[in-house]
């Protein structure tokens, strides 16, 4: 089975096509179309300036795709249908629609977190537990199997990405701020600033950033000639400290036969090596290459291949963007 994937929920703008034999799933093609750089200027992504990118670039990245005009070998089309900023979602959502009807193609709405939870491309054994981190959200799923989760924990105000990217912008770093932070750490000392690590005692698996983003605030307040790599090293530490153990707390009581680590934040080294280190042990850990670490349409895709074995598709004349979409 060949999908098409769509992705337009913020500032990416991708196209994939996936084919899926049993739990093999290959990507054949994955474009993406950034507009990072436009958007830093910003300092974050403007929703209308984002659609209006999406409909400039969503087209060229289907003629590139090299995908037949009739729609012939594609056998589902999957869309991010949400969460995500309405105007820029609308966009990938219109065309999926559109070809869905024009090739009498069947239509998948994929809820992008969900993708994430795809993008390792590696066979998911069930249950299995899954750190998803992005800008928007952060969130221990547990998968009970394709397309049955349950959260078992969140935030409760800032997502991981957005507090690394707050404070990117404190310290004067731009937008986005994950990688000018993680890559500034890499020379920093991460024992230089004991930060705080918000609710690590809380007995649950929900988190809190926004505490975190405030104290080094009002370090650099305090403290303006701390080196900007200890900064950001120490903030790293306290931010991948909370992570990985709350994460390692939801594998003790769920017993996962698999871990993946997904979502923007995933291109995260440190949390990337220290959750591979502490989690080897116990079960498979799934990371998703660097590649498709962020926003891409194949993981999309992938997604939409088990609705599609599922026939869990939606009518391509009632189908509309959900920013709020939740993932259960
Ligand atoms: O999944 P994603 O591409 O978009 C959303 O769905 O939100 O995630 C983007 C987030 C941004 O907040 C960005 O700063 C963060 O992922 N990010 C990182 C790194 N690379 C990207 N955060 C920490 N370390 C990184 N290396
Ligand atoms: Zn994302």
């Amino acid at each position: 089975m060949r999908i098409l994937g769509i992705e337009s929920s913020c500032d990416e703008t991708a196209i994939a096509i996936v084919s899926g034999n049993g739990e093999v799933l290959v990507i054949e093609k994955s474009l993406v179309a950034s507009q990072a750089a436009l958007h830093a200027k910003y300092g974050g992504v403007v929703p209308e300036v984002a659609a209006r990118e999406h409909i400039d670039a969503i087209f060229p990245l289907l003629i590139a795709a090299g995908i037949p005009r009739d729609g012939s070998g594609i056998n589902a089309i999957a869309v991010t249908s949400g969460p995500g900023l309405v105007p820029a979602l609308r966009v990938g959502v219109e065309l999926a629609k559109t070809l869905a009807w024009a090739w009498g193609k069947p239509l998948v709405g994929v809820n992008h977190l969900e993708g994430h939870l795809y993008s390792t491309f590696k066979a998911i054994e069930f249950p299995a537990l899954a750190l998803l981190v992005s800008g928007g959200h952060t969130e221990i799923v547990l998968m009970k199997d394709h397309g049955v989760y349950e959260r078992v924990g969140a935030t409760r105000d800032d997502a991981a990405g957005e507090a690394f990217d707050k404070v990117a912008k404190l310290l004067g770093l731009g937008y986005p701020g994950g990688p000018a932070v993680s890559k500034m750490a890499e020379s920093g000392d991460p024992t230089a600033i004991a930060f705080p690590r918000p609710m690590m005692e809380s007995g649950d698996f929900d988190f809190s950033f926004s505490g975190l983003k405030t104290a080094v605030a009002v370090r650099r307040r305090e403290n303006p000639d701390d080196r900007v790599e200890d900064v950001c090293a120490s903030f790293q530490a306290a931010v991948v400290d909370v992570l990985v153990a709350k994460t390692m707390r939801a594998a003790e009581k769920f017993e996962p036969k698999c871990l993946i680590l997904a979502g923007g934040v995933s291109a995260n080294r440190a949390l990337r090596d220290r959750l591979l280190r502490d989690f080897s042990p116990v079960g498979r850990f799934l990371v998703p290459d660097l590649a498709l670490t962020g926003d891409n349409a194949a993981m999309i895709a992938a997604a939409g291949y088990y609705h599609a074995l599922r026939t869990d598709f939606c009518d391509p004349l009632t189908l509309v963007a959900d920013p709020n979409m939740e993932i259960v």
